[in-house]
């Protein structure tokens, strides 16, 4: 009889949560991805009752992620979700950029079983660290029976990799999902459940060039107050295929940001609105001159647009 599969893998990517400062009671002064993901597995005891595998993907802080990482980390992924003993996968990562590789993860893959981003707000070297509570939790749900998709756990909340967003640059409880909420917090182990797994339609890594120099270059651009339009002049004169503007309120643009994207949309630059709100939806109205990107956040747009561009 075959045995249900078990193995959760955990990839390591780098991040605060493997980051060591000199000082113990400095939370900001401290290196990013320092410790391996072997030494992050080692330092939580509780995880030596479960088959875990470990791998290192990469060791950066997540404000440098490129596409060459997130090329080789989807492939590491697929790999390890084909494989029938592997009953999920945890992956930890810095906090600067998490919703943005959680939120490509879950476009591209769609995973059937789950994947869980885990991460901590504070180096492994604190005084209370909160990286090896969040590991031990991230795993509890990869091991979760029905989880499915790309989810983050972070300070016993679990957030919907489609939702998931940074809201504090400080605190433990850092992240939000936005008008969407929790997916499940973690209670001592057990998951108690507010909303359905993300499911979504997978791009599928084929899509994307084996070349991560030749995925569509996307950029946002802010709408403020004095904006004007030489950023984006100077975007398309540099050969940009899409452009997001992060605009004020429910997606409004300064007219003289607004007129150069105008002429980007119209020498061929897709060109999509989003609100710097940090929640919310962009509402469209008759007449609008530029797409609106509903509910995404500019950082999520940037992405589902580079996507849509690959063809
Ligand atoms: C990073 O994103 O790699 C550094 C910051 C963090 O993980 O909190």
């Amino acid at each position: 009889m075959q045995s249900k599969p078990a193995t959760v893998v955990i990839l390591g990517t780098g991040g605060t949560i493997a980051g060591t400062a000199t000082l113990p009671g400095d939370n900001v002064g401290y290196s990013a991805a320092q410790l391996g993901v072997a030494q992050l597995v080692a330092a939580v005891p509780a995880l030596g009752a479960w088959p875990i595998e470990a791998e290192q993907v990469a060791q950066i802080d997540s404000k440098d992620m490129d596409f060459a990482v997130w090329r080789r980390l989807a492939e590491r992924v697929a790999h390890h979700l084909s494989r029938p003993q592997v009953q999920g996968i945890v992956i930890t990562h810095g906090t600067d950029t998490l919703e943005e590789t959680a939120y490509f993860l879950q476009r591209v893959l769609a995973p059937v079983k789950p994947v869980v981003l885990a991460a901590a707000m504070r180096p492994a070297t604190a005084l209370q660290a909160d990286g090896p509570q969040n590991l031990l939790d991230a795993v509890r749900v990869a091991r979760h029976e029905g989880a499915r998709g790309v989810v983050a756990v972070l300070a016993s909340q679990v957030h919907s990799g489609l939702d998931v967003r940074k809201g504090h640059t400080y605190r433990l409880d850092a992240f939000n999902a936005g008008d969407a909420g929790p997916l499940a917090h973690v209670e001592e182990g057990c998951l108690r459940q507010h909303r359905p797994w993300p499911q979504s339609e997978a791009i599928g890594l084929a899509r994307l060039p084996a070349d991560a120099g030749r995925w569509p270059r996307v950029e946002v651009v802010t709408s403020h107050a004095g904006a004007g339009g030489a950023v984006v002049r100077a975007l398309c004169a540099d050969g940009v295929q899409g452009i997001v503007v992060a605009g004020t309120g429910n997606g409004s643009v300064h007219h003289a940001l607004l007129a150069a994207l105008l002429d980007a949309q119209a020498a061929g630059v897709t060109v999509w609105r989003s609100s710097r709100c940090g929640a919310g939806s962009v509402i469209e109205s008759r007449g609008d001159a530029l797409p609106g990107a509903g509910p995404l956040t500019p950082a999520q747009a940037r992405i589902e647009l580079m996507l849509q561009l690959c063809g």
